[in-house]
């Protein structure tokens, strides 16, 4: 569970500083799966889900106030949605089929994800895209955006990416799609959810303490957008040691929430007044927390911090569990040599010959 969060994390966290936005979808296929529907697709913009659409309704459905606005005024926008991913979802399902084939295997539960989408940098309007597939939480296929073409990481992905690479018109499509339709719906969503995705809201700071012996946390809840600094001081000075920073997790109404113990098993209770937890969110002023006894919630053996961390976790594997495996890649990409990541070709493509269903998505879903 916890290299999960950290996965969301990199989805949702980006430093203080940074005035990086973003549009990112993530399908997901399933089979073998009796609770899970057989096909979710979900779009995000700055971590923020705006678009659902799985088997069981078969719709696309605007997630936000603002993204219903858009739908409104836009009024073929979740038709086509709708259309193009019950398109996906066809497709997918026969993706899932195909992979079970390369990967000889009869049964079981298997997951086949696509995972797209686009960065844009407000400050010095760089952009960035990315494209890739996974089968059962392992690379498949990327876009290698750079040179254009389809990296595979494993054998079972060589056909696919064959047959791909031979496609220079859907080469070139990917390309204007990365670079510059992407980036312009990113940039209309932005637009329409201005009041909310570029809103910012203020921390609630508590300290917590388990018990006598254990660390003190401080937990700072209910701020946006995600990109906050947490750290213990001690007069004055930064503390990187006795300190162990947790993730930023999601809340359940679209708020974060975050951790940071400090360990104080050595420190006599006389110093504590020499230490405070300072949380910094931008547009806000820094809120200084002292290490007060007194300001301490205790709660015998049931810690107060527990509770949020359970419901950010709840919240987590029902908001996220869609996009689960594609952060799963996410994080792949991140940690390997950021845009040269080798990833798999498509499996979609081989279902049906002829049809690309990678290229036709993106037109269908309109980013
Ligand atoms: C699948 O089975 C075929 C034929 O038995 C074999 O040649 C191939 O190497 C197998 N592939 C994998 C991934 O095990
Ligand atoms: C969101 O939820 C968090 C945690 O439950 C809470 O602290 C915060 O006040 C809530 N914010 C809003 C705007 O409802």
């Amino acid at each position: 569970m916890k290299a999960l969060t950290g996965l969301l994390l990199l989805v949702f966290g980006h430093g203080v500083s940074s005035v990086l936005h973003s549009l990112h979808y993530f399908y997901t296929a399933s089979s073998g799966l009796t609770t899970f529907p057989e096909f979710v697709a979900v779009g995000m913009v700055d971590g923020v889900q705006m678009l659902h659409y799985d088997s069981v309704s078969k719709r696309a459905v605007a997630k936000q106030d603002w993204m219903e606005r858009y739908a409104r005024e836009d009024r073929d926008y979740l038709e086509g949605q709708t259309g193009g991913l019950q398109g996906q979802q066809q497709t997918f399902k026969a993706n899932i089929g195909i992979a079970k084939q390369r990967f000889n295997q009869t049964g079981g539960a298997h997951m086949f994800q696509w995972m797209y989408g686009c960065e844009w940098d407000d400050d010095d309007d760089s952009t960035d895209g990315y494209e890739q597939f996974g089968y059962d939480g392992e690379d498949f296929l990327s876009l290698d955006l750079e040179h254009l073409t389809w990296v595979a990481p494993v054998r079972q992905a060589f056909a696919t990416k064959r047959k791909w690479d031979e496609d220079k018109a859907i080469l070139q499509y990917k390309k204007n799609y990365h670079t510059k339709e992407c980036v312009d719906w990113l940039k209309k969503y932005l637009a329409y959810g201005k009041s909310t995705l570029q809103r910012t809201d203020r921390p609630r700071v508590s300290l917590l303490q388990r018990s006598p012996s254990s660390p003190v946390v401080c937990h700072a809840t209910g701020f946006y957008p995600d990109r906050v600094v947490v750290f213990w001081r001690r007069d004055g000075q930064e503390l990187h040691e006795q300190v162990d920073p947790g993730e930023v997790l999601p809340n359940h109404n679209g708020t974060f929430q975050v951790s940071v113990d400090l360990n104080l098993k050595a420190v006599p209770q006389e110093d504590w007044g020499r230490y405070e937890c300072v949380v910094q969110l931008k547009g806000i002023e820094d809120i200084s927390t002292p290490l007060d006894p007194a300001l301490i919630r205790t709660n015998g053996g049931k810690s107060g911090h527990t509770i949020p961390i359970i419901i950010g976790l709840l919240v987590l594997l029902l908001a996220a569990a869609a996009a689960v495996v594609g952060v799963l890649l996410y994080k792949k990409r991140n940690a390997s040599d950021k845009r040269h990541k080798p990833d798999g070709s498509d499996t979609s493509s081989e279902n049906t010959e002829g049809q690309n269903p990678a290229p036709e998505a993106q037109p269908l879903t309109k980013v």
